[in-house]
């Protein structure tokens, strides 16, 4: 049975997500419960950015967790003594690889990069911690020089490489074939880090998988810069469910985690987000919600059930609902009613639906007692 390691980045590239700024109390909330959920590895800060950050990776690194904790750190000296400080698993080092990020930004000679990540995976491993190294905006380098970087880390002693997706432009094909050719070349694991610009980051990061990649790094609700990251539960649900690829995520614990991560960041998920998403597993329309009430999977995938989140089926009553649905609240709440009756109050339910309203539980009840009365 094949199985994939979870590198979560919420605390790292989520906070990354304009307007987050997560106080160490929050961290420590959220650190606890991605040890809860099972994640291989913490992403815990960039303890060179402030001071702040790197006293909040100290004190996550403190709780003694299961998940190892891993620092961020760009290729320069004084980042990784930082980081160092912290007393971290593993440091997470990168640099930018792709033309226009290098001409733009540290302007270096890219021979020289190649030596300088030498350099530094060497100094970080000669210091007694695990290494990853990240070519910042791989899927816009040559692949030949992503090759040479990505062996001459290998051969100074990386632990694993990391391909990151920086501007979310890799789709499933090309991700797939870059990391099949990059597994080709190395022996060391493959990690991938993909950004959701066009909607992509699961897809991609699936296909990534498919093509034989060790790692994943994802983020709670999939938050992080501009459109975020690949999103935890889709990817290992996708993974679990659809490929029969295992993680160490206690897949119960999805929804509980969704919910802290969206109270705590303020970042509100639509209803119709997959897996945890509040209509993730509801159903209104009476065709749909009939078949689902005899068998889950007539309208439901089938090989994911809401157990299995840590969510629950909703049956909602709406304009499209169906005299079954309306049957089982009533026989729920211990009304038995006769045809005519369901006829009556199923046609008052759709005339407030075809208003607008959302119709509940309890107003299914209330109708039918009106009803009832008036008999
Ligand atoms: O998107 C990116 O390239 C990153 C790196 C720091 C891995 O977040
Ligand atoms: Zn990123």
């Amino acid at each position: 049975m094949r199985k994939v390691s979870v590198y979560d980045t919420t605390l790292r590239d989520g906070e990354q997500t304009p307007g987050i700024s997560f106080p160490l109390n929050y961290k420590i909330q959220i650190a606890k419960q991605l040890d809860k959920l099972g994640v291989d590895y913490i992403e815990a800060g960039f303890p060179a950015a402030t001071k702040g950050e790197f006293e909040a990776v100290k004190e996550i690194v403190k709780l003694g967790l299961n998940s190892k904790i891993s620092a961020l750190a760009r290729l320069v000296k004084e980042d990784i003594d930082v980081a160092m400080k912290t007393d971290v698993d593993m440091i997470h080092i990168f640099v930018p690889t792709s033309k226009i990020q290098v001409e733009h930004t540290i302007k270096k000679d890219r021979e020289e990069i190649i030596q300088e990540a030498v350099r530094y995976v060497e100094y970080i491993k000669d210091h007694g911690f695990e290494c990853m190294f990240s070519a910042m905006d791989a899927t816009r380098t040559e692949v030949d020089y992503l090759k040479r970087i990505y062996k001459a880390v290998e051969e100074a002693g990386v632990d694993i490489i990391n391909v990151p997706d920086t501007v979310g432009v890799a789709t499933p094909f090309s991700m797939y074939e870059l990391i099949k050719e990059l597994k080709e070349h190395l022996k060391v694991p493959v990690d991938v880090h993909c950004h959701n610009d066009f909607g992509l980051a699961t897809a991609n990061t699936y296909a990534a998988v498919k093509a034989g990649a060790d790692e994943v790094q994802v983020t709670v609700n999939g938050i992080g810069e501009r459109a975020g990251n690949a999103c935890l539960a889709e990817v290992v649900m996708a993974l679990h469910a659809l490929e029969g690829i295992k993680t160490n995520i206690r897949t119960e614990y999805l929804v509980e985690t969704s919910r802290l991560v969206e109270r705590l960041s303020g970042i509100k998920l639509p209803p119709n987000t997959p897996i945890v998403g509040e209509n993730a597993f509801a159903h209104e329309s009476g065709i749909h919600a009939h078949g689902v009430l005899k068998h889950a999977a007539t309208f439901e995938p089938g090989v994911i059930t809401p157990e299995m989140v840590g969510h629950k089926r909703r049956i909602v009553i709406g304009k499209h609902a169906g005299r079954h649905q309306i049957k089982k609240i009533l026989e729920d709440a211990g009304y038995a009613v006769d045809e005519e009756t369901l006829t009556k109050i199923t046609e008052k339910i759709k005339e407030i639906g075809d208003k607008g309203k959302k119709v509940t539980d309890l107003d299914v009840i209330t109708i039918a007692e009106v009803i009832m009365g008036e008999l």
